[in-house]
């Protein structure tokens, strides 16, 4: 076909077809394809429009006036659809359903500290408020801390190996060099008896360790740990502090007993008991009956104290003659689990949001 023909047909075919085509396109995307067909880079017209130069002279103004013209028509028509498409779209979004702006929103969930932690916090706190400073310790221990320095024999029983995870024993020189998870925070009154001199009251709180899994023990718990230190501390002064934090913790008629017990590194050494929380005895003042957590006698064992050992004084450097002071231990796991009624000790290491949602 001649180029004269060539362009008679093109501009009358793209003169035909550019309406319906733009026409039948329902979105902007099938629009621009559409568009593309006729003057895009390889469009019908472009490639039309590149022939001019092989035009006859005499027809070249002609046919490329006639050319511009449906460009500018195409062109024309293109943005006429496009802006009828938009409004098209827009006419939709208004007559639809509406935006319900008054939907609750989707709330971010707010994170809190785990009830241990809490306890820890709030136990920690009495004691500060008597003037206790808070100190921290390791919980992989030496031996030698939380034993031997504490005045437990080589051969304690919680010494052993069934008691105790050792991180390292093997090879060492002597059993004082071996390292361990400590068992107990009473590593702690070791390390700041030898970091500061008398007077000092402290307590810390953390994690401990030993080798019991039961309905009652975890094998990581936590401890809390207290100590005063001066010249004429007396049991009173133990007495006193310890009375006071169990009813600032659980109330003012909280009853509160001490009794004798053993710990190689107190003398005297004894033990706490203190009204049950979960069956209040002591406020209905009859038999205590099913209680399962006293279990019926009206009193649980809370906490483990005593007047400080002279021999952890001397293993410290401190003068035994001259200074006294109390200690005191007590599970914090027990006392998170009375406080909030806690049925069961896994629940504390579970890690169910369920339970831990509840506080
Ligand atoms: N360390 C003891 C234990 O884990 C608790 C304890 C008892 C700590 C008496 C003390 C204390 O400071 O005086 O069983």
């Amino acid at each position: 076909m001649d180029v004269v023909a060539a362009f008679e047909e093109g501009l009358e075919r793209g003169a035909s077809e550019y309406r319906t085509a733009f026409e039948e396109a329902e979105d902007e995307q099938a629009l621009r394809a559409a568009n593309a067909r006729f003057v895009g880079p390889s469009g019908a017209l472009t490639r039309l429009m590149k022939r001019m130069r092989e035009l006859p002279g005499e027809r070249r103004k002609e046919f490329g006036q006639r050319s511009n013209q449906l460009k500018q028509e195409i062109a024309a028509a293109f943005h006429a659809r496009l802006d009828g498409l938009a409004a098209a779209a827009r006419e939709a979004e208004l007559s639809g359903p509406h935006l319900d702006v008054s939907l609750p929103g989707r709330g971010r969930p707010v994170g809190r500290l785990h009830p241990l932690t809490q306890t820890k916090h709030d136990l920690l706190d009495v004691f500060v408020e008597m003037g206790f400073d808070v100190a921290d310790g390791p919980e992989v221990e030496k031996h030698e801390y939380n034993f031997d320095k504490l005045g437990f024999p080589p051969d304690h029983p919680a010494t052993d190996m069934q008691d105790t995870f050792f991180v390292a024993s093997e090879g060492v020189e002597s059993e004082a060099r071996a390292v361990l998870l400590r068992t107990h925070t009473s590593t702690v009154q070791v390390r700041e008896m030898l970091a500061r001199k008398p007077p000092l009251a402290v307590v810390s709180a953390g994690a401990t360790f030993r080798r019991d899994d039961d309905a009652t023990h975890s094998p990581m718990f936590m401890q809390l740990e207290g100590f005063m230190v001066d010249d004429g501390i007396t049991f009173a002064h133990l007495k006193g502090v310890l009375t006071h934090f169990l009813q600032r913790i659980f109330g003012r008629d909280l009853p509160v007993r001490f009794r004798p017990s053993y710990f190689p590194f107190v003398e005297p050494g004894g033990e706490v008991d203190m009204g049950c929380t979960i069956c209040r005895r002591w406020q209905r003042g009859d038999a205590a009956g099913e209680c399962r957590v006293c279990k019926g006698t009206g009193w649980i064992e809370i906490l483990g104290c005593g007047m400080i050992h002279p021999v952890v004084f001397e293993h410290v450097g401190y003068d035994p003659e001259r200074h006294t002071g109390f200690a005191f231990g007590l599970g914090v796991d027990r006392i998170t689990m009375l406080r909030h009624g806690v049925p069961h000790l896994g629940l504390l290491y579970g890690n169910d949001p369920r339970f831990l949602n509840q506080f």
